[in-house]
């Protein structure tokens, strides 16, 4: 399963990045607003970073405009993925782009019925989003449920499941359950994945009782060792 960011803000990329936990990024308009630095060099930036997918979202209503926008986005990185909303233009765009050999990440998908379209328009990702749906008390975990065995019912249908909208560690547990391809998920719900109180204790306990072994330099012991076998 991949692991993307959803973020616009560099200094949270670098830093997932330095973990080594993630795959690539999503943004969107509002999460550009929120970083607040210019579009094009943010996505530029990202890309540089990650090297990975990072989705950039066109904002035209139009097919034309959106083909126009996604055409350009593409060319400043090949980590692009054209970003394209869920409506009639937003498909239209996303099956020329993909025939142009473009990646796109089709957007805002709340019913499977729009994540079939989306893969018919050869969409490479299509984002379904969790949250939002759970927001107005609506099961979205079944919406990727549902995708994920509808695309498996059909093998030539290669479009990848990006669950999004992801707010909390119990969405990405369900999601990996579900067969989602990939998550995108937002730095608070990424470091709180890693956190137990079991592993801080057991971490705290193993430190105390290390200090009472003698000679407890593991770097100068094994720097001592691997001189004195080389001697030998
Ligand atoms: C990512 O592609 C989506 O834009 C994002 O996950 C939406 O998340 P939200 O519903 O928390 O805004």
């Amino acid at each position: 399963m991949k692991f993307f960011l959803d973020t616009a803000k560099i200094d949270e990329i670098r830093q997932a990045h330095a973990w080594g936990l993630i795959d690539g990024v999503t943004t969107n308009p509002t999460l550009i607003a929120r970083a607040g630095g210019d579009f094009v060099e943010t996505i530029h930036q990202i890309c540089e970073i990650v090297q990975g997918p990072v989705s950039a979202e066109t904002v035209s209503e139009d097919a034309e405009g959106m083909l126009r926008e996604g055409r350009l986005l593409a060319r400043v990185s090949p980590h692009v993925v054209v970003k394209l909303p869920l409506t009639l233009p937003g498909l239209q765009a996303c099956s020329a782009l993909s025939a142009e050999g473009v990646r796109t990440n089709v957007t805002l998908c709340f019913t499977a019925n729009q994540a079939l379209l989306a893969a018919k328009a050869g969409a490479t990702y299509v984002s379904p989003f969790l949250g939002r749906l759970d927001d107005i008390s609506t099961d979205g975990l079944q919406l990727i449920r549902d995708i994920v065995a509808i695309y498996r019912n059909y093998p030539a249908l290669q479009t990848q499941v990006l669950a999004a909208s992801v707010r909390h560690p119990m969405h990405m547990h369900q999601v990996a359950l579900a067969g989602a391809h990939v998550a995108t998920l937002p730095m608070s719900v990424l470091k709180s994945l890693v956190s137990h109180p079991l592993t801080d204790k057991g971490v705290a306990a193993f430190l105390a009782d290390w200090k009472t072994v003698p000679n407890n330099d593991i770097c100068a012991q094994v720097e001592a060792f691997l001189a004195k076998r080389a001697q030998a």
